[in-house]
């Protein structure tokens, strides 16, 4: 997966996303992370991106040339022709199953804006996906673009050092995690479940899939009609 992320704020993107694990992941070679900064494309001499919306209005709009101009350059660099998300409130909401659908792309393109948005040409000419992070208004794309970007890499094989970690974990099948517990088996006076100390794991699985269902019912009662259950699992709900 190669990642280009354009924006007016290269370091922020660069210094969060090559760390930890998504950092590990690149070292290794298994994603690469570009930032294209969008100033770098505008022919104005002071490097200026935004103008004064039209119609008149609070804030900066910006403008469409550097952003159309940073994407054909990257289009010719790559030979390619990669999906654009343009990181908006007024996008899809980003879930897990959006993340697992861009993940099996090459390239993906995260277009960051600032300001009052993007003149809405620039939008139509590149723009391929419209995705938001959830219902509430933050300064730039920068963000949402390192949390998609986090999630997606997550998925792809050998990110992860356990490959079945990411398929046991909240949100897969619609249901969320489990408990988890380690070590010391008592902790001011709350004792690790008894059946996590047995060794037996077919009663270790099936009190580990009665949690997720129980949690996801007292948590996120909307998730369980998408949740494929038994037919027993089905009854206990609707007890
Ligand atoms: N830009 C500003 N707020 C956003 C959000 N919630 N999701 C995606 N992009 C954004």
């Amino acid at each position: 997966m190669n990642y280009h992320i354009l924006t007016l704020f290269p370091d922020m993107v660069l210094n969060g996303l090559n760390t930890s694990i998504i950092g590990r992941a690149a070292e290794k070679g298994l994603l690469s992370i570009e930032a294209i900064d969008i100033r770098d494309y505008s022919k104005d001499k002071h490097h200026s991106v935004d103008d004064y919306p039209y119609g008149g209005g609070a804030g900066m709009v910006m403008q469409p040339m550097p952003i159309c101009e940073a994407y054909d350059d990257l289009c010719r660099k790559t030979g390619k022709k990669p999906r654009v998300i343009y990181m908006t409130p007024q996008g899809t909401v980003f879930n897990q199953t959006i993340a697992g659908e861009l993940a099996k792309e090459e390239d993906l393109v995260f277009l960051c804006g600032h300001y009052e948005g993007i003149d809405e040409r620039a939008l139509n000419l590149v723009a391929t996906d419209f995705l938001s992070i959830g219902d509430y208004v933050l300064t730039g794309g920068e963000l949402p673009a390192m949390v998609m970007i986090d999630c997606i890499s997550r998925l792809i094989p050998g990110v992860l050092n356990n490959e079945s970690s990411a398929e046991f974990e909240s949100f897969h099948d619609n249901l969320l995690e489990y408990p988890q517990y380690t070590r010391p088996e008592e902790y001011r006076g709350l004792k690790v479940p008894e059946v996590l100390l047995s060794g037996h794991h077919k009663n270790i699985e099936s009190w580990r899939r009665e949690q997720s269902i129980k949690r996801t019912l007292e948590r996120r009662p909307d998730l369980l009609k998408e949740a494929v259950l038994s037919k027993k699992e089905e009854e206990f709900l609707n007890k």
